[in-house]
This record gives C-alpha cells, structure tokens and sequence, in this order.
C-alpha cells in the first residue's frame, strides 16, 4: 500500500496542462466543501515517487486566474494525501536576471491580488487564527528545486520575491515600476492565495517559476502571446526536468520536521 504522507503535489499552470513523464496510475474527480477543484486529480508516479497531479486553470485551459478555485485546489489535493506541494506558475520576469525561459525560485511574496477566497478560516469558527507566513516557501523544497536545477544545468534564478498581480490583463509599465519599487523581482497571477491556503493546511509549498516574458515596460516591445508561447516551449523542459529529478527528495520531506 502506497504511504500517502510522502505523496508529492504538482500543480501545474499556463504551460503545464498535462505532466509528461507522469506513469498515470488512474485520475478522480474529486469534490470540497469548498467546491469542485480545477480538474481531475491525475494519480501516478514521477521517477518512481506517488505523485498527485493537478491542472491549476483546468485540462483544456479554461480557467482565468481570478476564477480558480483555490481552496477546493488545496483541499482536494490535501485530502489526496499531499504534504509537499510543488506550485509550477508563468510569471513575467521584473529582474533584469530573468529573461524569457528562465526558471525561479522565488522566496518571498507580495501579495496584490483582491476579492479571492483567500482563508479557510472563515464562517462559523470557534476561535480566530493567524497563520505565520514569514517564509511563504518551503526552504527544504526550494533547495532541492535549485539543486536539480544545478546539477542539471537548467538557466535559473534562486531567489526573487513572487508580485501576485489580480488578472487576467497584464500591467502598466508604471505598476511594474511601482512593483520594483516594492521589490518584487518577478510577477505573476496565480502565486496567491495558492501559497496562503497551503500553509493554513500545514502543507510545505514551493513555487517552480518559468519566466515566459519580460514584464511591461522591461524589454521595448509590448508583450505577445506569440512570445509567450514560445518562451513556454522552450522553457517547459527545464521545468519538466527538475520536477521528475527532484521528486524522490521531495517525497522524503514528508518524514522531516517542518523548520520552515
Ligand atoms: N504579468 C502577470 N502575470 C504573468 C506575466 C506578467 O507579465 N507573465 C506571465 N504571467
């Protein structure tokens, strides 16, 4: 029988509808009190470890970014048994370090998204939590993300605070700039409230980034679908690669104590 407290999560994003390499064991459609999630939970093995796959804007993509339902998303895959959750996200690279097709492994977050689901503790509660999220991302799992990405010689960068923008439009050059004042190094759509509800579950959570543009105003074209896509294909691999590298580590995580 399969130990469910070591199966790893993959959530995977614009980019990553479907996970090649997945030896599928058989997939659920599976439902929350908080609703059904994105899609099916696709169940298998990745490089030999218990894997649960799930498509974060559904198989076909359909879902916008403001319209995921992220809590049946982390409950359902909760429920499957994950512990470690591996969040694969398109982002727009803000740091002149991360250009199109480069990966990144981010360790903080700025939070500018509104009007999402965004806690599980809400209704009729008997007392009030606050969760800390000073390290929004697992640190154990980040370094095994960047070690993969090493020993593999994928085009990375291991650090980078994650700006989580509402959607689905792309920004102003000026909130970009504002962005950068901030500090965020890269932004994305779908960074929050995924990692926010991992950690009320207690679930280690890591972001696997692909840059598949520079952010407005940060190259002197504006962005295209036809440049995303093709960052997409030529970045994916490198994504692909480090989660089927890593998973074996991943997995392990689950019989350590949470430092982080
Ligand atoms: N901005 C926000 N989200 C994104 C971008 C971007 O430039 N690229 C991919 N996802």
């Amino acid at each position: 029988m399969t130990d469910t407290s070591s199966v790893v999560g993959i959530i995977g994003g614009t980019g990553l509808t479907t996970l090649s390499g997945l030896e599928v064991k058989g997939s659920r459609e599976v439902d929350t009190p908080w609703g059904a999630p994105s899609s099916e939970l696709i169940e298998g093995h990745l490089d030999g470890q218990p894997v649960v796959f799930l498509s974060r804007h559904g198989n076909p993509h359909r879902i916008p970014p403001h319209e995921v339902n992220y809590r049946a998303n982390i409950k359902a895959l909760y429920d499957a048994g994950v512990r470690t959750l591996v969040g694969v996200n398109a982002v727009g690279g803000i740091h002149s370090d991360m250009g199109p097709a480069c990966v990144v492994i981010p360790e903080q977050i700025i939070d500018y998204t509104w009007g999402r689901a965004s806690t599980f503790f809400e209704g009729d509660l008997e007392s009030v939590t606050h969760i800390d999220f000073t390290w929004p991302y697992d640190q154990s799992a980040r370094d095994i993300l960047i070690g993969a990405a090493t020993a593999h010689g994928v085009p990375f960068a291991g650090f980078g605070v994650y700006g989580a923008t509402q959607g689905p439009r792309l920004e102003t050059a000026a909130e970009i700039r504002r962005m950068e004042r901030d500090g965020c190094d890269l932004v994305g759509m779908t960074g929050m409230p995924e990692a926010a509800l991992a950690a009320e579950l207690g679930m280690r959570y890591v972001c696997l980034g692909l840059v598949v543009n520079r952010a407005a105003g940060k190259s002197d074209h504006i962005i295209t679908m036809t440049e995303i896509e093709a960052a997409i294909e030529q970045g994916m691999s490198g994504v692909r690669r480090i989660l089927e590298v890593s998973m074996a580590d991943l997995g392990a995580l689950a019989s350590l104590p949470q430092s982080s």
